[in-house]
């Protein structure tokens, strides 16, 4: 497994009973978590300092319950890069640190290719792989269905001072489409598509259906110099065989590294937090 082992501002302190207890910079927050099948130690509601629990609610939803003065939104740092954090909607919190394991292996791809890398960043969310690569010095493209979540983005990219982004607030396979006419490449495609989604018109996604398809249109973007193509999924019961083998059937036999991510916590044991699987062609 790929363990985010290079986080100081954040860090997983207990997990139990479907939650993890979540240090995010100065401010503790308790959420659900699928994954968590497992009994808590102590309960976690009652840790001392807590600030901020999501409590879902009958109906599916839920919402943020703050107990002390958490801001909107603050900031934490990972190496020279800094995120916004803000909790929201769904549980989130506008960040997975997990992501820290591909982060690290597209910085190294990028800064060893010692050429000019063109990467489109789909389903990029608020843009934590968009950072990591532009800080690279790559010139990203960032495409992501929701408005919102693009905004937060540019305030990521802002907190950088990183300007070399394109942001683009479409549906991910209209917009591949559109660049197949205009005849436009990328050295590097990057893809975390959620289990389900809509796209801006509506268009429903659903991973094990759209998965395939998408990534061997995705290919008719990859210019004939590439670079790597990253795909990333949360999605529970995807192995990462899954993800490995949709990359060599797609893309051909060569260097694939498919694998579980996770972070460490506390308790001296590794919460799974997905899977990725990352071709690179040199
Ligand atoms: C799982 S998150 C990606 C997490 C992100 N890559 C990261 O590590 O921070 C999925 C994102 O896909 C977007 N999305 C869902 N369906 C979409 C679609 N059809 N086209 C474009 N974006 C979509 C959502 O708005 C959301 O931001």
């Amino acid at each position: 497994m790929k363990v985010a082992k290079d986080w100081k501002d954040y860090r997983v302190i207990a997990t139990g009973d479907g939650e993890k207890l979540e240090k995010w910079g100065k401010y503790l927050l308790l959420r659900p978590d699928p994954q968590v099948i497992w009994h808590s130690k102590f309960e976690l509601s009652k840790y001392n300092g807590l600030d901020g629990h999501y409590l879902r609610s009958n109906s599916g939803g839920g919402n943020w319950r703050f107990f002390t003065n958490v801001p909107q939104e603050w900031t934490i740092g990972w190496n020279n890069l800094k995120f916004s954090i803000k909790p929201m909607g769904f549980k989130h919190t506008g960040l997975f640190p997990e992501q820290a394991v591909n982060w690290n292996d597209m910085i190294t791809a990028i800064k060893n290719a010692k050429r000019p890398i063109k990467v489109l960043n789909l389903f990029a969310y608020t843009g934590g792989a968009s950072i990591a690569c532009a800080s690279a010095g790559a010139s990203v493209t960032h495409v992501d269905a929701s408005k919102g979540m693009v905004e937060r983005a540019k305030e990521n990219a802002r907190l950088n001072g990183i300007t070399t982004i394109r942001y683009i607030v479409d549906d991910c396979q209209k917009f591949i489409e559109r660049e197949i006419r205009r005849g436009n490449f990328y050295d590097a495609i990057i893809m975390d598509p959620p289990s389900y989604g809509r796209g801006t018109n509506g268009e429903m996604w659903k991973l094990e259906n759209n998965l395939y398809d998408f990534v061997q249109l995705s290919k008719k973007v990859l210019s004939d110099n590439p670079l790597f193509v990253l795909i990333s999924s949360y999605t529970t019961g995807l192995q990462p065989s899954v993800l490995s083998n949709i990359l060599t059937l797609v893309f051909g036999e060569g260097k694939i590294d498919a694998d579980e991510i996770g972070l460490p916590t506390d308790e001296g044991i590794v919460l799974p937090c997905g899977a990725r699987g990352i071709k690179f062609w040199n």
